[in-house]
């Protein structure tokens, strides 16, 4: 069931953020084109993006892989908008298909008419689900054989100085984000859990982290 309480908090916060995102975080959500360049899809494959907010990352994804299908979840109707636009504007409107989705509970099967992703990619959304941990369980499911989960997020910024820290903890709060300290370890659950090959490492002095499942 779609939580239309966080939708309605999301679309609110990016209804007008949208507008100067892309440009806003261009150097600050770091990680997110070194995971993009080593998706490496099987030709033809299937690549999906939980929280794709403005599309930047499938739009370079396309451009990277250009056999590639590309499908798209958020839960904010406002960023969806944003994004179609982008695939349209990139010439890639006939290979994405961008639809409303919880990343906790979206069936794949209604919304695209496939249960299956060669790729899937988390990108500084998992720090904005409440209930994370089930976002990506739910997510695992949907990984063909051979597939991968790639997530880059905020890290915990615990090789940079405190003030630091502090400061930036306090501000993404402020914009309902927080940083998972737990992601290594739920990763390396997951991975027990499904049999699946988990990795998970720090980046940037933890400014960011970047995590997975291989499903072989
Ligand atoms: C910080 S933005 C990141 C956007 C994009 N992935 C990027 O790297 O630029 C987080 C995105 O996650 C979406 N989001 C938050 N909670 C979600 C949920 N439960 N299901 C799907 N999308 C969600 C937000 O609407 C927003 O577009």
């Amino acid at each position: 069931m779609m939580n239309d309480a966080h939708g309605s908090l999301m679309d609110g916060i990016y209804r007008y953020q949208r507008h100067f995102y892309d440009f806003t975080r261009k150097y600050f959500l770091v990680g997110r084109d070194e995971m993009i360049a080593n998706l490496a899809p099987p030709p033809g494959g299937a690549v999906l993006e939980i929280g794709c907010g403005t599309g930047r990352n499938l739009v370079l994804a396309g451009r990277a892989w250009p056999g590639a299908q590309l499908f798209g979840i958020d839960i904010s109707e406002a960023m969806l908008e944003t994004a179609r636009g982008a695939m349209a504007k990139a010439g890639l409107a006939d290979r994405a298909v961008l639809e409303r989705g919880d990343a906790r509970d979206f069936d794949p099967e209604a919304l695209f008419g496939r249960r299956a992703f060669d790729r899937i990619f988390i990108s500084y959304a998992l720090s904005m689900i409440p209930d994370w941990a089930t976002a990506l369980a739910h997510a695992a499911q949907f990984l063909a054989p051979g597939g991968r989960i790639e997530i880059v997020d905020f890290g915990q910024q615990d090789r940079l100085p405190g003030l630091w820290k502090r400061a930036f903890f306090g501000w993404l709060a402020y914009s309902h984000v927080v940083p998972r300290a737990d992601l290594a370890p739920v990763i390396a659950g997951l991975a027990r859990e499904t049999g699946m090959a988990g990795h998970c490492c720090s980046m940037a002095r933890g400014y960011a982290i970047r995590g997975g499942l291989a499903r072989t």
